[in-house]
């Protein structure tokens, strides 16, 4: 008696949901298309078009060799593959550069979340002495106006906007079109196409062993902040000094996540397989047997999307002059 009702039962639920195929997880989707965009910096073509120009710009940095670019490779998912990024005189920093590539749908930025949106972060490298170096904020505003930057900032923002707020304001409005859409995963959810044996049964698996508590909904990452109690750095409570954030950092997404090695803030893991066998131990206590690591890599790799195709701009420049790069 019980047996068809149960059977009914879920049958209405997975009727319920529109777009979800029944085979698909309770939470995983396509990935959105709009991405949140703060009300004071709505978007504009102009806008993203200096901000790719900026974002490309190694006179941002004190060397002028460095632009965003040189550790967040366009080319390269948005990553520089590297445990930790080459800057400044060659010194390396202590975390691993996470990519761009959908960085506007994460809650807060950085591993430890210190920057509540692109805005704020898009400050932080050109001041940062092992990243690009500059002595201050006037000193990349002289550099942007001498490369010829003024004008452009004027016909995007107005009179006297040749400014480091105006400069982040506009890098995040570019970053903000950097999406990944059409993973084939997206087009098995929608019915466009499908993914391999090994990759459906990964997908059962991560939802099975509570992956999918931490890396929820279409993107993978419930953006919140969790403790990973593995390697040295104390995360979120280098931040804020509180034992109650010792080893906190952000969930991951997992969108593109077969592109970006190597793993995790440190770059300790150098294979995405070696990268779910830690997070099974250190993050659910279960050892995960060989076979469910490949199928998880499997599923994961279907979640690589299409990267945005970015032509490389031409920068502003003086005539008959090299800038100053000394300073
Ligand atoms: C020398 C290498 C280097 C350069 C240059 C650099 N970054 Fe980064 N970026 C990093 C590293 C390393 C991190 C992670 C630091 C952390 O979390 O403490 C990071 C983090 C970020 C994040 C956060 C992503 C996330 O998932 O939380 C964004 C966005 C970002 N960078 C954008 C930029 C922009 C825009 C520029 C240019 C203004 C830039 N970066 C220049 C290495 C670099
Ligand atoms: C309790 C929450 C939680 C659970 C459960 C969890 N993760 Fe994570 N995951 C995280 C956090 C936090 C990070 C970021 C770790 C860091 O700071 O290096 C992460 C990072 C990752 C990364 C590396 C991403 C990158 O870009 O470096 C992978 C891959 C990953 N998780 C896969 C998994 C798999 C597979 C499972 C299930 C076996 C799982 N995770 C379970 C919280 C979780």
């Amino acid at each position: 008696m019980k047996k068809p009702l149960l059977l009914l039962a879920s049958m209405c639920f997975f009727g319920m949901s529109a777009t979800a195929a029944p085979e698909i997880p309770e939470g995983m989707g396509v990935l959105p298309t709009e991405v949140p965009v703060p009300a004071n910096n709505p978007m504009s073509d102009a806008k993203v078009e200096l901000g790719k120009k900026l974002y490309f710009e190694p006179a941002v940095s004190k060397s002028g060799e460095f632009s965003c670019n040189s550790c967040h490779n366009l080319g390269t998912w948005g990553v520089d593959n590297q445990k930790f990024s080459i800057g400044h005189m060659w010194q390396r920093g202590g975390r691993n550069a996470p990519t761009v590539l959908n960085s506007g749908f994460w809650s807060k930025q950085f591993w430890d979340g210190r920057a509540p949106l692109l805005e704020d972060q898009a400050k932080a490298p050109p001041l940062n002495p092992v990243e690009m170096a500059s002595d201050s904020a006037d000193a990349v505003m002289t550099r942007l106006k001498n490369a010829g930057y003024e004008p452009e900032f004027k016909a995007v923002f107005g009179p006297n906007a040749l400014s480091f707020d105006n400069m982040a304001k506009a890098i995040a409005a570019f970053e903000r079109t950097l999406t990944t859409p059409n993973a084939p995963f997206d087009k098995f959810v929608t019915g466009k196409g499908t993914i391999s044996k090994a990759a459906q049964r990964g997908m059962k698996k991560v939802a099975e062993v509570g992956c999918t508590s931490c890396h929820s909904g279409p993107l993978f990452t419930s953006n919140a902040f969790v403790p990973f109690m593995h390697g040295t750095d104390t995360g979120l409570k280098s931040v804020t000094g509180k034992d109650e954030d010792d080893h906190v950092f952000r969930v991951q997404s997992w969108r593109n996540v077969a592109m970006t090695a190597p793993y995790f803030h440190d770059g300790s893991a150098a294979t995405l397989a070696e990268a779910v066998k830690i997070m099974g131990k250190v993050q659910l206590d279960t050892d995960l047997s060989k076979n469910d690591i490949a199928d998880i890599v499997a599923f994961l790799e279907t979640l690589t999307g299409e990267s945005p195709v970015v032509t490389f701009p031409l920068l502003p420049r003086p005539m008959d002059k090299a800038l100053d790069w000394k300073e």
